[in-house]
């Protein structure tokens, strides 16, 4: 990967307010978009429909062996298809996913089947011509792209992140799946170091996306030639 190309990872908790500001930057600035928690959302349907649940969770570093993993890019998106299936938002966020999403992400195995994936998403980006990649998810500016310079992490007042679930209309115990995934061994849930933190509880939608932008602007300043 060359230093010019901008890597923008934005990790935070449930509706901290990743996805929001994501696509406008990717939007924006003509980023290709990745939601990694779409990923973690997309194998734990495919595992749940393997008849995997939480009392024979073991039998997932057996059963990851039969996922084929390949990416679809749509407009500024890119895909999770597993055997060559992209399931819908809705699908992804149903109850019955929000309950064990967590613990399925918890295992050092499913992250490791994604890990390469995650990182091949630059060079996809590159090559189908964006301007850059934003990848937003948990782990992202401490275990899949460390080396970027451009690393936020999000965080909100408990009870506000609550509000805009309910606003989306979906049964989430947020909570509950911050608690799992900040204590978690493998790549838990973490302000990266030196990453710039945004209370974006204090700040409306379009000043996040300013802050960002901005960082972009001096990012492209300081490598350009
Ligand atoms: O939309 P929301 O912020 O509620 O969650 P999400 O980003 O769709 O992520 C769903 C779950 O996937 C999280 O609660 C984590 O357990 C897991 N995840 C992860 O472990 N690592 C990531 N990079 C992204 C998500």
């Amino acid at each position: 990967m060359n230093d010019y190309f901008p890597i923008l990872a934005i990790d935070g908790g449930a509706a901290s307010g990743k996805s929001s500001t994501s696509k406008a930057v990717a939007e924006k600035l003509g980023f290709m978009h990745v939601d990694t928690g779409s990923h973690y959302r997309t194998l734990t349907l495919a595992l749940l429909r393997k008849g995997i649940g939480l009392d024979n969770i073991d039998l997932i570093p057996a059963k990851l062996s039969e996922i084929h993993l390949t990416s679809v890019v749509k407009g500024q998106e890119a895909r999770l298809a597993i055997n060559g299936f992209v399931p819908a938002d809705k699908e992804l966020r149903t109850q019955e996913v929000n309950e064990v999403v967590s613990q399925f992400a918890a295992l050092p195995e499913v992250r490791q089947a994604l890990f390469q994936y995650q990182r091949d998403q630059a060079e996809i980006a590159l090559k189908e011509g964006f301007e850059g990649l934003v990848m937003e998810g948990r782990d992202i500016g401490s275990v899949i792209f460390p080396e970027t310079p451009l690393r936020f992490f999000f965080h909100a007042d408990p009870e506000i992140r609550a509000k805009r679930r309910e606003k989306q209309g979906q049964q989430d115990k947020i909570e509950q799946r911050d608690a799992i995934d900040s204590t978690r061994k493998a790549a838990p849930l973490t302000c990266p170091q030196g990453a710039t933190q945004v209370d974006t509880a204090h700040h409306t939608l379009g000043e996040v996306i300013q802050i960002i932008l901005n960082a972009i602007r001096a990012f492209r300043n300081k490598v350009q030639p």
